[in-house]
């Protein structure tokens, strides 16, 4: 076991992370049961002041008749106009529930990731504007006049090249997909040792929508594509940083891989792509070209600066995996989870979100012993093909010291694995595809915090 520091001695921890339970205690008023939340609130604490005062009528005391026999003021006067505003947003309570850049990476980087607050979150939708982002080069947000596809390839691989705009896309036949997307860096900073000290930091690259799009299959074959001859694709993006990737042919030819302007009934949003957002499920994010402007047929791998310098894996014999695309089968519990408090002895609802890159989830355990015992959680279902799944199992904490572990298992039978397991092939000294177990300890005090077990 170890604590937040880490092996470069580059991070540091987050104050608003790092409340006590006296301090939680405090912000909360005493509230007994647990509090789902804490994190968020222990920010609003540090940060926004008295927004953190929204549950702090949950004592003992305002459990009592105050809100239920007394008409408050939105029992006896006229709400608001029903179109104010237009495009309705959350409550001004949950105002904390954010996406973040973690304070450690913001330390050693640019902060050029927006990580997505998994410990507030339900089901296996992620809001839109909650979706991690992950930008090379910064957003846009470009006009949909103004943006063009085309397709094109090598030699004698398309016979009619096309370009087309966002409108042409939009009259073909869309099919309506859930699909997570994982950044092939999720975790990253957990392989030499614990580093960040919450869900948000440790798994908040992943984020889950529904998709709607055009499969690329159908604008190849409009295009007189050669399907037998083209091996790879590389597709581009219309960004600063032209990120640009190879895609074998064969998860094309599946029909999988989307040419999306649709993210959650609406619009791809302007951080993630709009107008046109490739999605190929299963595959680190970077392969997810967004504001795609260019797909160009081949028969070899494009070797893109992004499959070459970044995402490549550092192995303990000092070579690099390349082409490593696929994001393995992965959990995690997300509530409770490191920087929340358990206030309180007795029933909570464990959950979290498990993912394949392969497929389906066939099954999540959890651990409350640190890997000795495991208990089969309930699925949330409809589990869908390379999405999120949702898993909850009811637990009962005696006030002891306690080791909270989820383990998923996809359709083809992959278990995930520990990350002692993971470093025995892995080494230490990868940045991607971390996608061990893991271990969130319930301390004696309630509080919860990332740890890793020596023995799983
Ligand atoms: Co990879």
């Amino acid at each position: 076991m170890s604590d937040y520091s880490n092996k470069l001695g580059r991070l540091r921890p987050a104050p608003e992370n790092f409340l006590s339970a006296e301090q939680i205690r405090q912000v909360q008023g005493g509230r007994r049961d647990f509090l789902r939340r804490a994190f968020a609130g222990a920010s609003a604490a540090m940060v926004a002041g008295g927004a953190a005062n929204a549950y702090a009528d949950e004592t003992p005391a305002g459990k009592g008749s105050k809100w239920i026999l007394e008409k408050p003021v939105w029992g006896t006067t006229l709400g608001r106009p029903v179109n104010e505003p237009p495009y309705g947003m959350p409550s001004k309570y949950e105002a904390n529930l954010v996406r973040r850049i973690s304070p450690g990476l913001a330390a050693v980087t640019e902060a050029n990731v927006a990580f997505a607050p998994l410990q507030g979150m339900f089901g296996i939708v992620t809001p839109s504007g909650l979706h991690f982002n992950r930008s090379h080069q910064g957003w846009y947000e470009i006009n949909p006049a103004e943006h063009r596809l085309m397709i094109m390839g090598q030699k004698g691989l398309v016979a009619n090249p096309k370009v087309y705009t966002v409108g042409d896309i939009m009259r073909m036949q869309p099919v309506s997909r859930m699909h997570f997307i994982e950044c092939g860096a999720n975790s990253a900073m957990e392989w030499g040792n614990v580093s960040v000290p919450t869900v948000q930091y440790t798994h908040g690259m992943v984020s889950c929508s529904e998709w709607t799009g055009v499969p690329l299959i159908k604008l190849l074959e409009d295009c007189g594509a050669n399907l037998k001859g083209v091996r790879f694709v590389m597709a581009e993006g219309a960004d600063g940083a032209h990120e640009n990737r190879t895609i074998p042919m064969s998860l094309i030819l599946s029909g999988e891989v989307l040419v999306a302007y649709g993210q959650n009934g609406e619009m791809v949003r302007p951080e993630n792509g709009y107008p046109l957002r490739l999605v190929v499920p299963g595959c680190e994010g970077v392969s997810n070209i967004k504001y795609l402007r260019r797909i160009k047929l081949g028969t070899e791998p494009f070797g893109t600066k992004d499959e070459v310098l970044n995402y490549v894996d550092l192995m303990p014999d000092g070579k690099f995996r390349q082409y490593t695309s696929i994001m393995e089968c992965k959990s995690v519990i997300t509530s409770p989870s490191g920087g929340q408090v358990l206030l309180d002895k007795g029933l909570y609802n464990v959950t979290g979100i498990a993912w394949s890159g392969r497929g389906r989830i066939k099954r999540v355990d959890v651990s409350f012993d640190g890997g000795v015992n495991w208990h089969e959680a309930r699925l949330d279902g409809p589990v869908h093909n390379k999405s999120l799944t949702r898993f909850n199992i009811p637990w009962t904490w005696n006030g002891q010291n306690a080791f909270l572990m989820s383990r998923a298992v996809d359709e083809t039978g992959y278990v995930q694995p520990t990350i002692q397991q993971l470093r025995k092939v892995r080494g230490t000294l990868s940045i991607y595809h971390n996608n061990s177990i893991q271990t969130w300890q319930v301390q004696e005090n309630g509080e919860v915090r990332n740890v890793q077990l020596a023995h799983s």
